[in-house]
């Protein structure tokens, strides 16, 4: 039977393929998002969507009234560019999370519980070099998470797991790594590695000018995970009893040349890359370490990266052809 199900953040790039995917498995969905509707990246007729800002208790108690379980992919954040300048704004999502789980312990409502962590969880000092070994869930202690975003991240896991021992609150935590794809946050400066290239990557093809700018020397590395896994995996960890933080990551890792390499040769290009060594970079190296899923759900993400590049290049180029606003792009 169909359950009644919270996603907060449904405005947003994985929010809105969540709802999507549980829409199809029939369940009754309620979406609740800051931004106003037009801005939402996806909306779903037969989804109940709700503007609201759930830094606020009040909202919460709403949002979360009379659903069975609650995804928390709320959040103020964005790829390198934005997280490093705006560490206060990322830190501020900790009363999304906060309010989301004290409205649920205050009106039994939304007793199972998915909060969207991510790898910026991960201590600094375990990723110092490119070609590092891949990241442990057990990396994340002693504790030197990303300033603010990764704090905010590491303070909200938890508080999952103390509403979870202390009140009964089945919570779940998926730790991302880097979530790509159609219909992400591809301008605007909140955009991350792959789309932010296949965007420089489409102008450059579109303009005839083939030379990009790349932020650090590109020899630092990253995994990245396709929108789909990340939908499966989701409600995977969800269903699942898993109550620790868990990786949700890719493990095919590459450098950023690598990646421009990828997304270049799908646009049938050769692109000049301009360093930018003072921009936002980030750790030099991340790979998730999948072990602890395949043992446990005998599953991982496996979509290779040429693969999901396609689709998302194909899309990103729509959008720039366009010319359209990156928000009415983002529905398209
Ligand atoms: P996104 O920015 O597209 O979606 C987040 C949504 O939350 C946005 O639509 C935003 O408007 C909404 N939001 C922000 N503050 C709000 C508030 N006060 N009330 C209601 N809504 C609010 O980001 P995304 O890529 O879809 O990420 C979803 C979740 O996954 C976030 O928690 C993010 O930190 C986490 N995550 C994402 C990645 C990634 O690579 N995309 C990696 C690690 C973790
Ligand atoms: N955004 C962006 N734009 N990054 C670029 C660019 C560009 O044009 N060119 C090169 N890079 C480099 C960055 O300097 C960084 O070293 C690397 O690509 C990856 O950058 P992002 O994709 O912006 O972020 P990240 O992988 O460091 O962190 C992201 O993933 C985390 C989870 O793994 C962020 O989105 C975090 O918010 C997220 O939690």
């Amino acid at each position: 039977m169909g359950k009644a199900i919270l996603v907060a953040g449904g405005g947003g790039f994985i929010g809105g393929a969540l709802v999507s995917s549980l829409l199809q498995q029939g369940h009754e969905v309620r979406a609740v998002d800051r931004k106003p509707l037009s801005e939402w990246y996806q909306v779903h007729s037969q989804a109940e969507n709700v503007v609201a800002d759930l830094q606020l208790l009040d909202r919460c108690r709403e949002a979360v009234d009379g659903v069975d379980e609650v995804y928390n992919l709320a959040c103020d954040m964005g790829g390198m560019g934005f997280i490093e300048n705006n560490k206060a704004l990322c830190m501020l999502s900790v009363l999304i999370n906060t309010h989301l789980l004290e409205a649920c312990r205050l009106t039994g409502s939304g007793q199972r519980f998915f909060y969207a962590s991510s790898a910026c969880v991960y201590a600094a000092d375990k990723q110092l070099v490119a070609d590092l070994a891949p990241l442990r869930e057990c990396d994340a202690y002693p504790a030197m998470p990303e300033d603010g975003y990764g704090w905010e991240k590491l303070f909200s896991e938890r508080m999952c797991r103390h509403f979870r021992e202390d009140f009964g609150i089945e919570t779940r935590i998926a730790r991302y790594h880097n979530v790509y794809g159609p219909r992400g946050t591809w301008t605007g400066g909140r955009e991350k590695a792959p789309s932010a290239i296949c965007r420089k990557v489409a102008e450059a093809s579109l303009s005839g000018v083939h030379e990009i700018e790349v932020w650090g020397d590109g020899e630092q590395t990253r995994s990245f995970t396709y929108i789909d896994d990340c939908v499966r995996g989701s409600q995977m960890i969800m269903a699942s009893d898993i109550l620790d933080p868990i990786n949700l990551g890719s493990s095919e890792m590459v450098t950023i040349n690598q990646l421009i390499d990828i997304v270049s040769d799908i646009a049938g290009i050769t692109v000049t890359r301009r360093y930018d060594l003072s921009a936002p970079k980030g750790v030099r190296g991340r790979n998730s370490d999948n072990t602890m899923i395949l043992d446990r759900l005998d599953w991982e993400p496996s979509t290779r990266l040429r693969d999901g590049l396609e689709e998302t290049y194909r899309w990103v180029h729509r959008q720039v052809a366009s010319g359209r606003p990156a928000t009415i792009a983002a529905a398209a």
